[in-house]
C-alpha cells in the first residue's frame, strides 16, 4: 500500500480547479474571438463572454492567492529528486505570475482602448484609466505574449500531473483531487 501523502485543503483544491476549467475555457475563446471572418454577434458574444469571465478569473485568483498567503501548501514528498522540486516551484511561480498577469493586461487593453467591461461598468465600477492607443497596444501584446506562455505552461503542468498520476502513481495528483472521502 503507498503512504497516504499531506494533501490540499479542500478550498485550495476548489480554487485550483475552478481557476483551472476558466483558464482552459480563456485561453481558446480569446484565439478564437481575435479571428477573422466571424460574424459580428459571434464575436460580440465571445468578446462579452471573455471580459466578463476575465473579471470572475481575477477574482478567483486574488481569493487563490490569499489563501495560499494564509495556509501554505503541504509540502512536496521527500522522495522527489530535488530537480523535480525546483522545476515544479518554477513552474508554480510562473503559472502564477502569468495568471495575474493576464486579467490585468485583459483590464488595461479594454480600459486603455475605451472599451466597456459590461460586469463592473453595471456595479458602477468605472474605468480606472486614461484612454491610451499607446498604453492600450502594449498590453495587446503583454496579453498575446502571456496567452502563448501560459498556453505552453499549461500543457507542462497537465502533462507533469497525468505522467504523476498514470507512470508513477506516487498520489501527487490526489493530493489537488477535488473529490476526497
Ligand atoms: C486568465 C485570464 C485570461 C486569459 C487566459 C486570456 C486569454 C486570451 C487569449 C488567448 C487571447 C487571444 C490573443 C491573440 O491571439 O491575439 C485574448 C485576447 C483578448 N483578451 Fe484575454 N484573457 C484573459 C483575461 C482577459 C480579461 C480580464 C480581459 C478584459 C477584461 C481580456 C480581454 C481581451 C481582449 C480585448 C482581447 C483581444 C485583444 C485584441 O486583439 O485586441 N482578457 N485573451
Amino acid at each position: 500500500m503507498k503512504p497516504q501523502l499531506d494533501h490540499y485543503k479542500a478550498p485550495a483544491r476548489w480554487l485550483h480547479w475552478s481557476v483551472a476549467l476558466l483558464v482552459l475555457g480563456m485561453l481558446p475563446v480569446g484565439y478564437l474571438m481575435v479571428q477573422e471572418g466571424l460574424s459580428r454577434p459571434v464575436q460580440n458574444a465571445l468578446f462579452l463572454f471573455h471580459k466578463n469571465t476575465g473579471v470572475i478569473v481575477a477574482l478567483l485568483v486574488a481569493a487563490r492567492l490569499f489563501y495560499r498567503w494564509r495556509n501554505p501548501p503541504p509540502p512536496l514528498p521527500r522522495s522527489l529528486p530535488l530537480w523535480q522540486k525546483r522545476i515544479s516551484a518554477w513552474t508554480h511561480g510562473l503559472l502564477y505570475v502569468l495568471i495575474v498577469l493576464m486579467p490585468v493586461s485583459g483590464y488595461v487593453r479594454v480600459r486603455a482602448g475605451g472599451f466597456p467591461i459590461e460586469m463592473l461598468d453595471a456595479m458602477g465600477i468605472g474605468t480606472l484609466l486614461p484612454k491610451s492607443d499607446a498604453l492600450a497596444n502594449s498590453a495587446k501584446s503583454l496579453h498575446y505574449a502571456g496567452a502563448w506562455a501560459l498556453a505552453v505552461l499549461v500543457a507542462l503542468h497537465v502533462g507533469a500531473a497525468l505522467h504523476h498520476a498514470l507512470i508513477k502513481r506516487d498520489g501527487i495528483l490526489q493530493r489537488m483531487w477535488p473529490a476526497r472521502d
